[in-house]
C-alpha cells in the first residue's frame, strides 16, 4: 500500500471510530476502471481489454450477530439502515439500493449472510464513467461475504455476475458484466482480457514504457442511460435480421466483419453502422492484445483512435466534450492513442501515453480542452491495479 492509500486508511478508521464507538475490524476495497479497448462490446457477448485504477471504493465494517446492515457513507453525509430479511427499493439514498441488491443477489445465490455495522468511502470520481458504482457493488459484496465467513464461497466472475444481476435487477440500470469484473479480478501491472460469453479471463502484462492518462472531461452524461438502452436493442435488432442467413448466430460476436459486409443489404443503414461499430471493436480488441504482445505501442495507439472514430461515427456515443478532449490527447507529444472509455455522452476518455510524457498530456487537455469546452477539466495518471481484495484491520 502507498502512503496515501495508508493515510486514507486511517483517516477512514477514524470516522469509523467517531460514527460507532469502537475500532473496525475489516476493510474491503475494489477499484474503478478504465476500458483501454473493447467498448459496447460486453453486452454482445464480445472482448473488453480493461484496467482497474488506483481509485477505489472502501468499505470498513464490523460483524453484527443480527440481520441488520448499517452504514454511514462517508461523500454523502448520510445513514442508511436495512433488514437483510427486508430488502426493499429505497428512494431517498440511491447508493442504499447498491449494497441491498449485492446483498439481494448474494443472499439469492445461497449465501447465508450477516449483519453489519460499516462506513462507505470512495475516491473514483462519480458519475465519470470510471466505474465507481462497480466498485460500490464489489467492495460492499466483498465486505458482506467476508463478515459471513464466506470470502470463499464464490470465484470472482460469480460475484461479478451477482453485482451485475443487482445493478440491473435492483438498482434498474441496465450494464453488462465488465465493470464488476474487472472491479473483481484486476491485477497489478495487468490489462485483462475478458470474454464476456465465457467469462474466461486472460491477464496481458501492461507494457513497460507507457502509461495511462485519462481526462474527466466533467460534461453531463444525462443522456447516457436512454441512449445505452436503445443500442443495445439496435444490436438485438441486428442479429435478429442477420439470423435469417446467418441462424447460427446469437450475439453480434458470433459475426465477422466479411459476413457483416455480405449482408449488410438485410440491414436499415443505422442498424448497420452499429453492428458495424461491434464487429469490429471486438476486432480491435483482438489486435490490441497481439499488439501489446509485440511491444508495438504505435500500433496500439492507432486502434485505440479508430475505437475512438468507430464509437463517434458508427454507434454515435461521443459528444462534443469528448471529441475535444481525444483530439487534445491525440495531438499532445507522447500520446500514442486516445479514445473516449465507458459508455460515453460524457465522462472521460483514456489516453496511452510513453512514460515521462505524461505532463506533457495533461498540459496539453487543460489547454486545449478547457479553451475548446469552457469547462476546467480533471487529469487523472494511474498504473494497472489490483482488483478487489479484504484487508484484516485488526
Ligand atoms: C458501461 C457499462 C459496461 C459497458 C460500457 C460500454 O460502462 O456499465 O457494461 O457496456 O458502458 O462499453
Amino acid at each position: 500500500m502507498t502512503t496515501s492509500s495508508q493515510n486514507r486508511t486511517q483517516t477512514l478508521i477514524d470516522e469509523f471510530v467517531t460514527r460507532f464507538q469502537t475500532r473496525p475490524s475489516t476493510m474491503s476495497v475494489a477499484p474503478g476502471r478504465v476500458n483501454l479497448i473493447g467498448e459496447h462490446t460486453d453486452y454482445n457477448d464480445g472482448f473488453v481489454l480493461p484496467v482497474a485504477l488506483d481509485r477505489d471504493v472502501r468499505v470498513l465494517f464490523n460483524r453484527r450477530a443480527d440481520r441488520t446492515v448499517r452504514l454511514y457513507a462517508v461523500e454523502f453525509d448520510a445513514w442508511a439502515e436495512f433488514d437483510l430479511d427486508n430488502l426493499k427499493f429505497n428512494d431517498e439514498h440511491f447508493w442504499a439500493n447498491y449494497v441491498q441488491g449485492v446483498a439481494w443477489a448474494l443472499m439469492e445465490r445461497g449465501l447465508a449472510l450477516t449483519g453489519i455495522d460499516g462506513i462507505i468511502s470512495g475516491n473514483v470520481p462519480r458519475g465519470s464513467g470510471l466505474s465507481s458504482s462497480a466498485g460500490l457493488e464489489i467492495s460492499c459484496a466483498k465486505a458482506l461475504m467476508a463478515a459471513a465467513n464466506q470470502l470463499d464461497a464464490l470465484p470472482g466472475e460469480q460475484i461479478a455476475k451477482a453485482a451485475q444481476h443487482a445493478e440491473n435487477h435492483f438498482v434498474g440500470v441496465n450494464c453488462g458484466i465488465m465493470d464488476q469484473f474487472i472491479s473483481t479480478l484486476g491485477s497489478e501491472g495487468h490489462a485483462l482480457l475478458i470474454d464476456c460469453r465465457s467469462l474466461g479471463y486472460e491477464l496481458v502484462p501492461f507494457p513497460t514504457g507507457a502509461s495511462l492518462v485519462i481526462g474527466n472531461t466533467k460534461a453531463s452524461r444525462s443522456l447516457a442511460n436512454s441512449a445505452y438502452n436503445e443500442r443495445r436493442a439496435q444490436c438485438e435488432e441486428g442479429v435478429r435480421l442477420l439470423q435469417s442467413v446467418l441462424p447460427g448466430i446469437t450475439a453480434l460476436r458470433d459475426v465477422t466483419s466479411e459476413q457483416l459486409e455480405t449482408h449488410k443489404d438485410l440491414l436499415p443503414p443505422i442498424i448497420y453502422q452499429r453492428c458495424r461499430h461491434v464487429v469490429t471493436e471486438n476486432e480491435r480488441v483482438h489486435a490490441t492484445v497481439d499488439a501489446l504482445a509485440r511491444g508495438d505501442l504505435a500500433e496500439v495507439g492507432r486502434l485505440m483512435n479508430a475505437s475512438h472514430a468507430s464509437l463517434r461515427n458508427d454507434y454515435t456515443v461521443s459528444s462534443d466534450a469528448l471529441d475535444a478532449m481525444v483530439n487534445a490527447m491525440q495531438g499532445a507529444e507522447g500520446c500514442f492513442g486516445a479514445r473516449l472509455t465507458g459508455a460515453g455522452f460524457g465522462g472521460c476518455a483514456v489516453a496511452l501515453v510513453a512514460q515521462g510524457q505524461e505532463a506533457a498530456v495533461r498540459d496539453a487537455i487543460f489547454e486545449q480542452y478547457s479553451k475548446a469546452m469552457n469547462i476546467w477539466p480533471e487529469v487523472y495518471v494511474s498504473p494497472a491495479s489490483r482488483g478487489a481484495h479484504v484487508v484484516d484491520l485488526t
